[in-house]
């Protein structure tokens, strides 16, 4: 049976490997692919940062926007990666050096709300049928700085396409003064409690979880948490309300570019059936970042973003008994300057034992999955998490705290180690645990098969999103 092809535009503010800032650019990436394997036309529209422009292999302005707040704009077509893109080029509001979000200084752009008020929409337009020819079925909006898509969709005129807006962090909500509202081409009407106004102000992720036909989030758990009043991040009443409307889809990861059999990136290949290669990968970790090269030490690794979020701030009291142990520790991370701080200074009074890279660094962070034996991930909150399951495909047994995805992708004592308790105490348990089954070698490696023997892949959430799409596009039509 054949199926028809499914158009669906994808809305976001980064797309690996163009721009990254985190897993969302992961996930915005790797996803078209898989969904093409089901029948799913994506095509993405980003905004045309430097980095993107150079890239684009051009095929001309697919629409011409004379004035796109305050500045004129194009979005132009093409394709990069197999990546099927729509970039809006708009020099005032994108063309800026660095980070997506932040300016020089280290804060966000003050314009940010115009920014990516201007991508939601030129979005929701394009899902209306600017584009000649391409006539989308669904609209796909994700994180806040995508939110207003559905907003612009819904008081755009009657019969929108049915739109998706996916959660990959309620921490971030993109909430702005009420007096911008002239400022967005929204109508005052839109200002209300069931409509863009979030506690006196505009909430860009509030009007996507109101406004867009159907909301997920990253994995089943983060979706049941996002609905208590503990997990909410003030958005639990509506997500409550909106219940029925709302599911959660695990991440995948990029099989391909995650592949230790394949990955020409570090230093020896190897697969479940022939784990030979790995000592040599710890090897060349232990000696790139000056570790002591001890083949018989456990390695931890940590790859992170450094935030409250991923609760690091707990390992460095652990960090004498892992030492005790006779265990080593590599870091490879950025973000808040204390904690930064923290893991150089610890680097310092540990040379041998303890590295830390301060910094954005993608083959390194392919080379720590390869080398090392742990994966230390102790969030406090964790919508799905994607190094836990690179650690998994890379025979690394993931450390992890008992929340969102990470629950739902490590198996306690089968694929992992899962603690409960998030505190100081808790991760100090699950790491001894460690240390006691790295001295237990037939234990040590039947975790490592069970790891690498899991799914990681795309395969089962794309089908799961395709479900969902054929699903809303089949009630549009009624
Ligand atoms: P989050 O999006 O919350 O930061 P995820 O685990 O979903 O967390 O995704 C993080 C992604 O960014 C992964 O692909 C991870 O390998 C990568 N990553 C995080 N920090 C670094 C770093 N310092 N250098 C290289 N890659 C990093
Ligand atoms: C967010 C979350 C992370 C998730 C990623 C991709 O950055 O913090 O848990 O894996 O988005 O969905």
């Amino acid at each position: 049976m054949t199926r028809q092809t499914l158009e669906v535009l994808a809305v976001a503010s980064e797309i690996f490997p163009l721009v990254k800032t985190g897993g969302l650019a992961d996930v915005v990436g790797a996803l078209p692919a898989a969904l093409g394997r089901q029948g799913v036309a994506v095509t993405t529209l980003v905004p045309g940062y430097p980095p993107v422009l150079a890239a684009l292999d051009r095929s001309g302005a697919a629409l011409v926007l004379p004035d796109l707040f305050g500045g004129p704009a194009t979005v132009l077509s093409g394709a990069v990666a197999g990546l099927d893109l729509l970039v809006l080029s708009a020099s005032h509001l994108y063309e800026r050096p660095g980070n997506p979000y932040l300016g020089p200084d280290g804060r966000d752009w003050p314009d940010n709300a115009i920014r990516f008020a201007a991508l939601a929409a030129v979005g929701a337009s394009i899902g209306r049928g600017a584009i000649r020819s391409y006539r989308p079925a669904i609209l796909h909006a994700h994180d806040w700085q995508a939110g207003l898509t559905a907003a612009y969709l819904a008081y755009g005129g009657p019969r929108p396409p049915a739109s998706v807006m996916t959660v990959h962090n309620l921490a971030f909500q993109g909430q702005f003064p009420a007096s911008l509202l002239p400022r967005l081409g929204l109508p005052d009407d839109a200002f209300r409690f069931d409509g863009i106004e979030h506690h006196g102000m505009i909430g860009y992720l509030k009007a996507g979880l109101q406004l867009s036909s159907h909301v997920t989030t990253v994995s089943p758990t983060y979706a049941d948490e996002i609905r208590t009043v503990e997990g909410g991040m003030g958005l639990d009443g509506l997500l409550r309300y909106r219940s029925d409307a709302v599911s959660g889809i695990l991440n995948g990861i990029d099989t391909r570019v995650w592949n230790p059999a394949s990955d020409p990136l570090i230093a020896a290949p190897y697969k479940a059936s022939s784990l030979n290669g790995k000592p040599a990968n710890k090897a060349a970790l232990q000696e790139r970042l000056g570790l002591s090269v001890m083949p018989d030490a456990p390695l931890f690794g940590v790859i992170s973003r450094l935030s409250w979020q991923k609760g690091l701030d707990l390992l460095p009291a652990a960090l004498p008994r892992l030492i005790a142990g006779g265990a080593q520790m590599v870091l490879l991370g950025a973000g808040e300057p204390e904690l930064e701080t923290a893991f150089t200074t610890l680097a310092d009074a540990h040379p041998g034992t303890v590295a830390c890279t301060i910094g954005y660094d993608e083959t390194l962070a392919h080379q720590i999955q390869a080398g090392s034996d742990f994966l230390i991930v102790p969030s406090r909150f964790e919508p799905c998490g994607l190094t836990q399951l690179c650690a998994l495909r890379y025979g690394t047994i993931p450390v992890v705290s008992k929340v969102g995805g990470l629950a739902d992708t490590v198996a306690d004592g089968r694929t992992g180690i899962v603690f409960d308790a998030v505190n100081e105490a808790g991760l100090a348990a699950a790491l001894d645990r460690a240390i006691a089954l790295h001295h237990t070698p037939r234990a040590f490696k039947a975790l490592v098969r069970c790891g690498m023997a899991q799914d990681v892949s795309w395969d089962a959430p794309a089908k799961a999103y395709a479900n969902l799409y054929r699903a809303l596009a089949g009630r549009a039509q009624h």
